[in-house]
């Protein structure tokens, strides 16, 4: 193993059984400290789009960035590091000393549920922006953890699931951004992932974690396991495995004391361990002087924060078509705005990097404060297969105050042992609580301040008794997947429909029976619940109805489409790009009657499009954050150009790219695809011409590109430049972004982005732009020495705004 830098602190002094505790957490979220070791406890948070805290729900109020995919599609480095800054400032003010992001797994199958946290398909992209999101936070005195080392880039069965990768596939493409962030920035940690690898868990991969990461990179930070993914005690320490998440419990304790005792595993061994959490330690502020949060922290809804997560938002959002110049939009047209995603704009991701926001602007309430008059609203059709937490402003406590939801656990007399008043329609039982007694039930009441309709249900795995208005439902949820993550992150459960009438507000009370050791298919006494409402959609033909009328009568529809926390999810792969519902159809009857018509897309993937050839245009949105609705609407009147560009490709139909399935074969899931991902499989053949390519946006400019120059200075590393003149044609100032890609002669070898560049130039000027080539991406991994080979400098250098658009071609001979 490679040295791990020496702390002075002298471990042999040091009882085992106390080193190997320090090994696992303390608790879901926290580590153990060591008075003799001067080490005090670390603590832990999600996540990529915000810093959660402490608990698994219910945690504090902080600011909700836009989801990776918008962050990335701006192809900003600088963005990328003033992310890294935020979220250092949100973990600083809460005591957390390292954030569990960037994740850099890449879109391999764009049914990937996951794909939301994650960059993009491309590891140069990937690598570079989660280098500088490391930056910005370390410098800060906050660690970084690059995730999920490694292939983990589905959901299906993703405890147990095999991905087999060849090395040459592992180490040019899936490896490859944590290469780049690991060179770049030094992160200081690295999570293991729950999948196996060529059938080996991640957590025990030698190979990965050990010759790959500490002897190929000479990296000396910690490697932590994923959730509950630990499986053993030997395996996994001389695999390279530091630290197992969460605590108290887990596989290591006397498991690793004894197996240490019987000479399985060296005394040394774990000492490297402690060594590299000690460094950890050391880096976060936990021993020696502890790091202070700056007195003034801007808070989550803070002007201040308000403008970075608008801005950020905005930046990335991406315009892929716009025939007529139909946007930007003026303040002064008649807007009809339709649909679900309008009303209630989902603004992130779920699972564990959901957070609690002080807010999330509906993209109705954007453009109410920028239209001169409506927009007129017309709520969509159903998006929803389940039902789905009730949003704060639908439900109150009785008695009233900012929370949601009273929530008294009971024990097996019926006695309460706790009353939780929660903000969010949601508690977590029996996980990092400290009750005096067992926790076998929930006695739940709130007020619900609908009125008409509504669909109202509980969630979570438990026996349920529900009454509103004098209806009453009882039903049993149960969950049947296997593993951490099925009862917490896919919820089952019921609603019923209720017609409230009269004043409100209406009182809702219920009971939930916990599951106990007998039962099956769910941690015992452990329960994640939520209480559902939501004004109930009326049938299809009513709302296409309401929707044409609203057409008619505006000089520019614009209707909002998109998926739900249902498709884009931890936990959960997709099974189609469809929209779900009957939102293809909603789009079509207002595109049929409307002047003008504009679709939002707010998905953070790849969407179908069958209506695309209907629409005048189509704004791309992303999970744009806490500010949400007015990034969007800043972007559709032009106040802010959505200067993004795809970070993924998006294919014609289901099926359509050459990764597709992500249901595992007897375990295995192979990537047989190889280095074929994305734009490279589609641009050499293996896939039918996408929708769109990644790389492609088209902002608010219009761009010639001349004089395109390459220059090959030798034959090494950083050996290649490319020069060209940008015109910017449009009436705006503008961004563009020039993408360099080099496509080798080799034929077993793939077209990749190599490089790319930002300028921002004034309408009617020009301006000469250099993009380097990163000489990492003119290596191929040589399996049978076990080393890169550089290169030959031959094939084709391609600039273009994506390969569907490329404006020059240049030959290397
Ligand atoms: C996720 C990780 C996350 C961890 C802690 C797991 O389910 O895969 O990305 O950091 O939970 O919440």
């Amino acid at each position: 193993m490679n040295d791990v830098p020496q702390s002075p602190v002298e471990l042999s002094t040091v009882p085992l059984a106390e080193k190997v505790r320090l090994l696992t957490g303390a608790s879901t979220f926290t580590l153990h400290g060591h008075d003799g070791l001067g080490l005090r406890p670390m603590a832990f948070s999600d996540g990529p789009t915000g810093v959660r805290g402490l608990q698994f729900s219910g945690g504090p109020e902080v600011t909700l960035l836009p989801n990776a995919t918008v962050l990335a599609s701006s192809w900003d480095e600088d963005a990328a590091e003033e992310v890294g800054r935020i979220l250092a400032e949100e973990a600083l003010a809460q005591g957390v000393h390292v954030v569990l992001g960037p994740t850099i797994n890449l879109h391999r199958s764009p049914l990937g549920g996951r794909l939301f946290e994650a960059y993009s398909e491309d590891p140069l992209l990937s690598g570079r922006l989660a280098a500088a999101y490391v930056r910005g936070m370390q410098a800060a005195g906050v660690g970084a953890c690059l995730k999920h080392l490694v292939a983990n880039e589905s959901e299906t069965q993703r405890n147990t699931v095999s991905s087999v990768v060849d090395e040459a596939t592992l180490r040019e493409i899936y490896l490859l951004p944590f290469e780049i962030a690991v060179a770049d920035a030094d992160p200081w940690s690295v999570m293991s992932a729950y999948n196996r690898v060529n059938g080996i868990p991640a957590t025990e991969q030698h190979h990965v974690q050990v010759e790959v990461l500490r002897d190929d990179w000479g990296w000396t930070g910690l490697v932590m396991s994923d959730w509950f993914a630990t499986t053993s005690a030997a395996p996994a320490a001389n695999g390279g495995l530091d630290l197992v998440m969460p605590g108290p419990d887990g596989p290591w304790g006397d498991a690793l004391v004894r197996a240490v005792e019987s000479g399985e595993v060296a005394e040394s061994t774990v000492d490297e361990h402690v060594r590299r959490l000690l460094l950890l330690a050391d880096r976060v502020g936990a021993r020696g002087a502890p790091r202070e949060a700056p007195a003034d922290l801007p808070t989550p809804d803070s002007t201040v924060r308000r403008e970075q997560m608008t801005r950020l938002a905005a930046a990335g959002l991406t315009v892929l078509t716009n025939r007529g110049g139909v946007l930007p939009l003026r303040s002064t047209d008649a807007v009809a705005l339709v649909g679900r995603h309008a009303v209630e704009t989902i603004c992130m991701g779920g699972g564990s990097s959901k957070v609690n926001p002080p807010h999330q602007v509906s993209i109705v309430e954007g453009l109410r404060t920028r239209l001169a008059s409506g927009p007129a609203v017309v709520d969509g059709v159903a998006v929803r297969r389940r039902p789905t937490m009730a949003r704060q402003d639908v439900l109150c406590a009785p008695g009233g105050s900012d929370a949601s939801v009273v929530w008294e656990l009971l024990d097996a007399d019926g006695e309460v042992l706790e009353t939780r008043r929660t903000e969010e329609a949601e508690t977590v039982v029996g996980w990092d609580d400290d009750l005096p007694r067992p926790c076998v039930g929930i006695r739940v009441r709130a007020e619900v301040l609908l009125d008409g309709g509504v669909e109202v249900g509980g969630l979570g795995v438990g026996d349920w008794t529900l009454r509103l208005a004098g209806e009453e439902r009882s039903y049993a949820a149960r969950v049947d997947g296997d593993g951490f993550g099925e009862e917490m992150l896919k919820l089952p459960g019921e609603t019923f429909r209720v017609d409230l009438r009269g004043e409100g507000p209406h009182h809702l009370e219920g009971t939930v029976r916990l599951l106990d050791a007998d039962d099956q298919g769910a941690m015992a006494g452990v329960a994640r619940l939520q209480i559902a409402a939501t004004t109930a959609v009326r049938p299809t033909e009513d709302v296409l109805e309401e929707a044409r009328r609203a057409a008619r009568a505006c000089e520019v529809a614009v209707v909002v489409v998109g998926l739900t926390e249902e498709q884009e999810t931890e936990a959960v792969d997709k099974s189609t790009l469809a929209l779900p519902g009957d939102q293809d159809d909603l789009v079509r009857a207002v595109a049929a009657v409307a002047p003008r018509t504009v679709v939002v897309v707010n998905a953070a993937t790849p969407v179908l499009m069958p209506w695309l050839d209907e629409v005048d245009a189509v704004l791309w949105a992303g999970l744009p954050g806490q500010e949400g609705g007015h990034a969007v609407a800043a972007a559709l009147l032009g106040e802010v150009e959505p200067a993004g560009r795809l970070v993924t490709t998006f294919p014609r139909a289901d099926g359509g790219s050459v990764a597709w399935s992500v249901t595992p074969v007897d375990g295995e899931l192979t990537y047989d695809e190889g280095p074929w991902i994305g734009y490279r499989g589609h641009w050499a053949g293996r896939a039918p011409k996408p929708l769109f390519w990644a790389g492609h946006g088209l902002g608010y400019g219009a761009w010639e590109y001349a004089d395109a120059e390459v220059t090959i200075d030798g034959t090494g590393p950083g050996a290649l430049d490319v020069a060209v003149t940008l015109r910017n044609l449009g009436e705006r100032e503008s961004r563009e972004v020039v993408q360099l890609y080099w496509d080798p002669a080799a034929d077993d070898q793939p077209v990749r982005l190599v490089g790319w560049t930002a300028a921002t130039v004034d309408s009617g000027a020009e301006r000469r732009v250099r993009v380097c080539a990163d000489a990492r991406m003119m290596r191929r991994w040589d399996t049978a020495a076990g080393r890169w080979e550089q290169m030959p400098l031959d094939g084709t250098v391609l600039l273009a705004r994506g390969l569907g658009d490329v404006r020059a071609r240049l030959d290397l001979g």
